[in-house]
């Protein structure tokens, strides 16, 4: 086997990894769900979840990911044997196919406001090119363009792209959130927004804690890409003198400070125009948002810092999951890396234009397929790291630990049996759509 890639430095690592992790999941979906269940409740719940669950699991992933030394098939295998190793690898290998097809579009959307910002063209009709209107031959064009731009990063490699562009990108969008929240906070109305995203309810969490519980998880899970083979792919680039469980708490915290900075601007901005955060879906918040930035002083200004560390964050995350295909083809087949990412990308290019076309399609990859893709690739996690291999994955997570070593046992714990509880619960919350969308009763809104 060829030379593999390695990261050049532990901090290359946590910052791509926070950049996988940081994406549209965060600055989109995370402010909207808040909004959609209780705004300080979800805050609450989400953030105890990152903790309890989000936490094991993605240690899990670090864990069978330097363990293995491989991209999904090869690790699995490697570490399972060659028949089940293959269709568990495979199974991750499609699940980032599926999600970067529809990241693609939305990526697409975003680099089209980017542009269309500094001149404010969309401010009267911000609906025009997101959502339902933003299906047809020119979302085709910009999810090509948004594609292009991270395939030639992976093109470059592990050490001269990823890592590169993460190390200069992630300082970038930490900056930019915080100069946004800081702004945010200078404009008038926004009070009753931090109120309802702050504020501690007590009451209605305990009200609805069980139907905040589910969101919470998948959310939690989605946005810190603990579950697709992304991060596993990241881990077989490090080395043994990494703390597994310090890299995570490191990544897990600078995820969630990128969340809840997001939701610190889209929240107050929402409420100083006027606009409830939880009404009309994610799409129509993107839209809302848009059309808030036209009346704001500074609007266009504002509008392209914001789309424009959006576009940022939806990049790094497009790197990591390109990222899983491509590496595979290079280590099981030994295409040139270069090959391969043209490969992958023309794939790409297809479902991901098919997706721009159909706003159903879109809808339902989106939504039921990757929910339902990523729990079951989470739940192989657990079982491979909980239940097959209990002995190697203490191991692994002991070396190079530190002082976090003496956890090993509980995490065990945790893996083998909390987490697959919480999996099989949102499973069957995504199952249940799924039933409904397949005898008609539509899918879920974008
Ligand atoms: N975590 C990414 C986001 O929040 C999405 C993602 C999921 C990326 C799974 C890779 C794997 O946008």
């Amino acid at each position: 086997m060829a030379d593999r890639d390695t990261w050049v430095s532990s901090l290359g690592f946590v910052l791509a990894s926070v950049g996988s992790a940081a994406g549209l999941g965060n600055v989109w979906r995370f402010p909207w769900l808040t909004a959609e269940n209780g705004g300080s409740a979800f805050l609450v719940v989400y953030l105890l979840v990152v903790v309890g669950v989000g936490v094991p699991g993605l240690l899990a992933e670090f864990v069978l990911g330097r363990r293995g030394r491989q991209t999904p098939i090869g690790a699995f295998r490697s570490l399972i044997g060659s028949k089940w190793g293959s269709a568990l690898g495979a199974f991750n290998v499609v699940t980032t196919l599926a999600i970067l097809s529809f990241y693609s579009v939305v990526g697409g959307w975003i680099l089209r406001y980017t542009l269309a910002s500094p001149t404010g063209a969309y401010f009267a009709q911000p609906q025009q090119y997101f959502g339902a209107m933003g299906f047809g031959p020119a979302a085709v064009g910009f999810h090509l363009a948004f594609l292009g731009i991270v395939a030639g990063i992976v093109f470059f490699g592990v050490d001269r792209g990823i890592e590169r562009v993460s190390k200069v990108m992630l300082p970038a969008i930490a900056v930019l959130l915080v100069g946004l929240a800081a702004w945010t906070a200078t404009q008038p109305g926004t009070a009753a927004g931090y109120e309802y995203y702050l504020r501690f309810d007590a009451g209605y969490l305990a009200a609805n804690l069980p139907s905040v519980l589910g969101p919470a998880a998948g959310q939690a899970l989605f946005a810190l890409s603990a579950v697709a083979g992304t991060l596993l792919t990241y881990a077989s680039y490090i080395d043994d003198d990494t703390s597994l469980p310090r890299d995570t708490l490191a990544i897990a915290i600078s995820n969630t400070f990128v969340g809840v900075l997001a939701g610190l601007v889209v929240i107050p901005l929402l409420f100083s125009q006027g606009v409830d955060p939880g009404g009309g879906g994610p799409g129509a918040l993107f839209v809302a948002l848009a059309g808030a930035f036209g009346s704001l002083p500074g609007g266009p200004v504002v509008a392209t810092a914001f789309f424009g560390t959006v576009l940022l964050a939806a990049v790094t995350s497009g790197i990591s999951l390109l990222e899983v295909p491509v590496a595979t083809l290079v280590d099981t087949y030994g295409v040139p890396r270069r090959r391969a990412t043209l490969l992958v990308s023309l794939l790409l290019a297809v479902t991901g234009g098919a997706l721009a076309l159909s706003n159903g399609a879109f809808q339902f990859v989106s939504g039921t397929l990757a929910d339902l893709l990523l729990s079951i690739g989470l739940l192989a996690f657990l079982a491979v790291a909980g239940w097959l291999l209990p002995t190697d994955s203490v191991a692994e997570f002991r070396t190079g630990a530190g002082r976090f070593a003496p956890l090993a046992g509980s995490w065990i714990a945790i893996v083998g049996w909390v987490l697959p509880t919480v999996v099989l619960f949102s499973l069957t919350s995504s199952v249940a759509p799924l039933v409904g969308a397949t005898l008609g009763l539509g899918g879920r809104a974008l």
